[in-house]
């Protein structure tokens, strides 16, 4: 078993980690890595994006398996090219990779496959934009359409904010290409969820259900952030509601998406608002793993993943995972200035000694040749804690995150609050 992890964040450090744990000896490689996966993995110097190089070192190493884990790789077309070349790739390709590379297009087969998803419009033009922000009711969600790193969702209290979002994205060019395209839409009431389908574009296993802290600040508040946080299981996730989500969301997408010749093949990401009735309606797709919710959800996948993933990369249905009984908390500590313009530098202190269930997976972090760690990223460690009960893994998740230490950390101490509020 020889298997080649792409990308370098939390999400990559866990797929490692999981993959490890499964199978000792395996030969594992990762790139770019991170100083985390390097205890776990070889780690290569390419980066996540760099193509012809990945290609190659699939060749030069003799890998088995590719399993790619950040989108933007995805989008660029790396699974079709490393399948074109005979590779077992776990990942879309990049036509289906739209699914969330381009929110308008995502949006529109939403629409064509009868998915339950908010009202929207899809512009290019400031004018016309703000014309429909004019004439529609508060709040507005103002969303770039492509790939912005999970900041390009902006929720909008008023018009005036809406249109002031519309000018930056339009007008003033924030946010690149991504902001070219702008989809704006309405505001829906609820509370998230991450559902994580493996899936071969028929055969579905899912993930543990997750949720995620989009929010900076405590109590959910303050801009959006790549995720700030994540638990799983999540108690109003019930068998029924699965089931439902299952049958109106995943099967009509993966339908239609192969009906429009994109057909899926990978993690199909839905990001899930239950409204206070119990109904579902997409917030967004994603074409990977999510970050951080893989930081909770692989730790609770007792056997079965590795398996899984060769499935599918070989075109076959996915084949049962076998899960943990407890519950995973994942705590996000973030560089300073995070998310618009977090500080690199920071050095990182983590004690010899952490609650047990704890692990701490690197996101954006470097190594000096003496061995300090360093902050490098805008999400700096994740830490995951699994423990019987979701009250024990939320309380070891933060006594860890409080007693690692860098310059300038911004966390939040309430990740899990809704699931702590019902469960009280
Ligand atoms: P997205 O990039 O589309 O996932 O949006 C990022 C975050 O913004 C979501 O996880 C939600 O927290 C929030 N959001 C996006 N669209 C909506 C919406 N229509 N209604 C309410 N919240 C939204
Ligand atoms: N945590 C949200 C995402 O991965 O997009």
């Amino acid at each position: 078993m020889r298997i080649l992890v792409v990308g370098g964040g939390g999400r990559e450090h866990a797929i490692t980690w999981a993959l490890r744990r499964e199978h000792p000896d395996a030969t594992l490689y990762v790139a770019p890595g991170n100083p985390g996966t390097a205890t776990l993995a070889t780690n290569l110097p390419i980066g996540a994006t760099d193509l012809d190089r990945l290609a190659d070192a699939a060749d030069a190493y003799g890998i088995d398996l590719v399993v790619i884990g950040p989108e933007a790789p995805l989008a660029e077309g790396l699974a079709d090219r490393l399948r074109a070349e005979g590779r077992l790739v776990f990942g879309p390709s990049r036509a289906a990779a739209q699914v969330e590379a381009s929110k308008a297009f995502s949006k529109a087969v939403m629409e064509r496959a009868g998915v339950p998803t908010a009202a929207s419009r899809t512009f290019t033009d400031l004018a016309a934009a703000l014309a429909y922000v004019a004439a529609h009711a508060e709040p507005l969600v103002v969303k770039a359409s492509g790939l912005a790193a999970g900041k390009g969702a902006v929720v909008c209290a008023t018009r005036a904010e809406a249109s002031a979002t519309v000018e930056a994205m339009l007008g003033d060019g924030k946010f690149g290409e991504a902001g070219k395209v702008v989809v704006i839409e309405e505001f829906m009431q609820g509370e998230e969820l991450s559902l994580l389908a493996i899936t071969n574009g028929e055969g579905i296993v899912c993930l543990p259900a997750a949720q995620d802290h989009k929010r900076l600040g405590e109590g959910d508040t303050g801009p959006n952030t790549g995720g700030m946080g994540a638990y799983a299981p999540v108690a109003i996730a019930t068998p029924a509601l699965l089931a439902r989500a299952r049958q109106d969301v995943l099967v009509p997408m993966l339908r239609q998406l192969a009906a429009e010749g994109a057909p899926y093949n990978g993690v199909l990401y839905a990001g899930l608002m239950i409204g206070p009735d119990g109904s579902i309606k997409v917030v967004e797709f994603n074409c990977r793993l999510g970050d951080p919710e893989t930081q909770v959800v692989l730790p609770l996948v007792k056997r079965g993943l590795t398996e899984c993933l060769y499935a599918v990369a070989k075109g076959q249905a996915p084949t049962p995972l076998e899960l943990e009984a407890g519950a995973a908390v994942t705590t996000v500590l973030a560089a300073e200035g995070y998310p618009d313009t977090p500080k690199k530098g920071a050095p990182i202190t983590i004690p010899a000694t952490l609650p047990e269930g704890v692990t701490v997976f690197h996101a954006g972090t470097t190594q000096d040749a003496d061995g300090t760690l360093r902050a490098s990223g805008g999400r700096v460690l994740t830490i995951t804690a699994v423990a019987p009960t979701f009250a024990e893994a939320q309380a070891r998740s933060r006594a860890a995150a409080e007693a690692i230490q860098f310059p300038g950390k911004v966390w939040r101490r309430d990740i899990g609050w809704r699931e702590a509020a019902r469960l009280d």
